[in-house]
């Protein structure tokens, strides 16, 4: 962990290292690869913003030392839902730039936690014809799945616990936190 860095003395504790995210990104890089090595036309990569951000940009890379070659796509999405928990019905903020008929589409997910966004983007995209849709998602929470969603390629497996670092946030803030961690309950009680 870094050394006094802003953020250290709000943190609980780290659920997933930095070493353990890259260790982890390479793994699945190298599964996507494998998978894909003869794919037509490239992988098509869909992050959904933000909280992917981080997790895409590493993904990428680590894909692209492997191959095939791949493009990059982005999507904002927000769930209408009552506080924290999600509804289903999400909305478009940014939607695809182009077609993708025909592609090999992976969506980069950062975390699948009840699904319901999830699902309903695999949903959305397959009703645009591409060659094939995937999900690469680095977090998952078991215990919080509401719907089932088909995730081929699953990092981490953490507790139903909000988790905050490597783009994923509390009001905005924490994105940059270089690994996966819990807050402290008085900084929830602070804001
Ligand atoms: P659903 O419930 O539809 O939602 O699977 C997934 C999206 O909700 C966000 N999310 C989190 N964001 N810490 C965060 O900062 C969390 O612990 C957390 N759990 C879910 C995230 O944007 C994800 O894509
Ligand atoms: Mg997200």
């Amino acid at each position: 962990m870094a050394d006094g860095s802003w953020y250290d003395a709000d943190i609980d504790r780290v659920i997933i290292s930095e070493e353990q995210i890259r260790e982890k990104t390479e793994e699945l890089a190298k599964q996507v690869a494998a998978d894909y090595a003869d794919a037509e036309g490239g992988v098509l990569l869909v992050c959904v913003l933000k909280g992917a951000v981080m997790f895409m940009a590493d993904f990428a890379r680590a894909l692209g030392r492997q191959g095939p070659y791949s493009e990059m796509e982005f999507m904002a999405v927000s769930s209408y839902g009552s506080g924290t928990t999600s509804s289903g019905v999400v909305r478009i903020l940014k939607d695809l730039d182009r077609d993708i008929t025909g592609r090999h589409v992976v969506i980069v997910e950062d975390i699948v936690d009840s699904g319901l966004t999830l699902s309903w983007l695999m949903k959305y995209l397959r009703s645009r014809q591409p060659e094939s849709v995937e999900v690469v998602a680095l977090f998952r929470k078991p215990d919080a799945i509401k719907v089932p969603v088909p995730t081929k390629y699953v990092g981490f497996d953490i507790p139903n616990e909000f988790v905050v670092g490597y783009g994923l946030d509390f009001a905005e803030r924490y994105r940059e936190v270089p690994y996966v961690g819990v807050l402290k309950p008085e900084v929830y009680a602070r804001s």
